[in-house]
């Protein structure tokens, strides 16, 4: 799937892959802003993202455990997910994420 991240800089990177989680893909190709300290398992609120509005149908709600975790963050809004609880699936192709860190 085709991923398009925003970085706090506004500048837009597009990256692919097929598997593995959004955090890793990010992470693998240094997009700034998005550490993944906790190493994918949602205790770090480092791999926040805010997904287009457009696109939110496509990543899906976050679940219970990361809801908390973003509750710590301020920067959250409606659009927040973490990053690294979003598997890479070909239904994801197209979405843009804006980097929250
Ligand atoms: Fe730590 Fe996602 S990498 S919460």
């Amino acid at each position: 799937a085709n991923i398009t991240f925003i970085t706090q800089a506004g500048k837009s990177l597009k990256l692919a892959a097929d598997s593995g989680s959004v955090m890793e893909l990010a992470v693998n190709n240094n997009v700034p802003g998005i550490d993944g300290d906790c190493g994918g398992v949602c205790s770090c609120a480092t791999c926040h993202v805010h997904v287009a509005p457009e696109d939110w149908e496509k990543t899906g709600a976050p679940g219970d455990l990361e809801k908390d975790m973003l509750e710590f963050d301020d920067n959250v809004n409606e659009f927040s997910r973490l990053s690294c609880q979003i598997s890479i699936t070909e239904a994801l192709d197209g979405i843009t994420l804006k980097v929250a860190n």
